[in-house]
């Protein structure tokens, strides 16, 4: 014993979680993407990966820890729910596939037996971190997550139109050639045949979307916004899946969470109100810290987009009463 004073500080207001692991549950195309991109970025020290197929698990954990050695430092393998516990973020990647142009509420039925289940072991374990849900169809998963763990709703967030926003942002500047980030611009509601491609919101070094193409040619908003709506379908129909899009979309938000940024993301959220909406998980822009969703912002929409938005809303919830209830 060296003899020396152990000091150890109160660390009764320590976080209950390890700040520096995120648990994957799911090793699919999504999950592997998605450690392999959370790697890459060297956002923790540890990644456990969950599969109901250890095998699986185990090699997907071995390949990425292959590529490990040549990005950062740190310790990726195939674990348990035991090891998810003490994650600061735990991401549910298992569930139903689409193939084809199957729609993703179709899949909600067997999604939904998969999510309880894995969130019933995430709680079982004593997990007290964060939820981020990315199994389709999404904002009913984060709806079946909440309601399953018991969780604040600050505390389960699903992947929602992030990745279609971003969908938008590219599309966009590839239009005008310029630079993706200089972009904002949201798209809301549903992750699916619903969405609303919010143009009003757009902004463009300050410019709104009429200003920016003054004089030039003005983009076409219903070309745009299917070409936004109908991206997934057209990748999982040409590769079967799809991964990065959604796997960067997953990391972008655990920086935010991971690194308290506060930044603004739409994301998939409980609605208690906005914009007359409640009861159902749909992605609106969101303070996104370290506690999760910080707070929900309303957008002032246009007419027609505030009545698509309520449309998508309702959407969700007549599939929410056919398949969940
Ligand atoms: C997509 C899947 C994640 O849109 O729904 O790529």
């Amino acid at each position: 014993h060296s003899g020396q004073a152990e000091t150890r500080h109160d660390r009764k207001d320590a976080p209950t979680t390890d700040r520096d692991r995120v648990a994957i549950i799911g090793a699919g195309h999504v999950g592997a993407t998605a450690a392999y991109a959370l790697m890459l970025r060297a956002l923790v020290r540890e990644i456990v990966l969950i599969d109901s197929d250890p095998a699986v698990a185990e090699a997907e954990a071995a390949d990425l820890s292959d590529a490990n050695a040549l990005a950062r430092p740190g310790k990726i393998w195939a674990g348990t729910y035991a090891d998810a516990a003490s994650a600061r973020i735990a991401v549910l990647t298992a569930g139903a596939a689409s193939h084809g142009a199957e729609s993703r509420l179709t899949l909600a039925g067997r999604s939904a037996d998969i999510v309880s289940t894995c969130v019933a072991r995430l709680v079982e374990a004593g997990f007290a971190g964060i939820l981020l849900v990315a199994a389709n169809p999404v904002d009913l998963m984060t709806l079946v997550a909440l309601r399953r763990s018991g969780f604040s709703a600050a505390r389960v967030i699903g992947t929602g139109t992030l990745l279609d926003t971003s969908r938008l942002k590219q599309t966009l500047a590839e239009y005008f050639k310029i630079a993706p980030g200089a972009i904002e611009g949201l798209v809301l509601g549903e992750h699916g045949d619903s969405e609303v491609a919010a143009f009003s919101t757009v902004r463009i070094g300050g410019l709104t979307l009429e200003q920016f193409c003054k004089g030039g040619p003005e983009i076409d908003r219903i070309d745009v916004e299917r070409d936004v709506r109908e991206a997934g379908y057209e990748i999982v129909m040409g590769k079967g899946y799809t991964s990065f899009g959604v796997a960067t979309a997953i990391v972008r938000i655990c920086e935010s969470i991971l690194r308290d940024e506060r930044t603004v993301l739409p994301v998939s959220t409980l609605l208690t109100g906005q914009y007359d909406i409640t009861d159902v998980c749909l992605s609106l822009p969101c303070v996104l810290g370290g506690g999760g969703v910080e707070r929900i912002l309303t957008p002032k929409l246009e007419p027609e987009e505030a009545a698509a938005l309520a449309a998508s809303g309702a959407t969700l919830k007549a599939a929410i009463a056919a398949t969940l209830a």
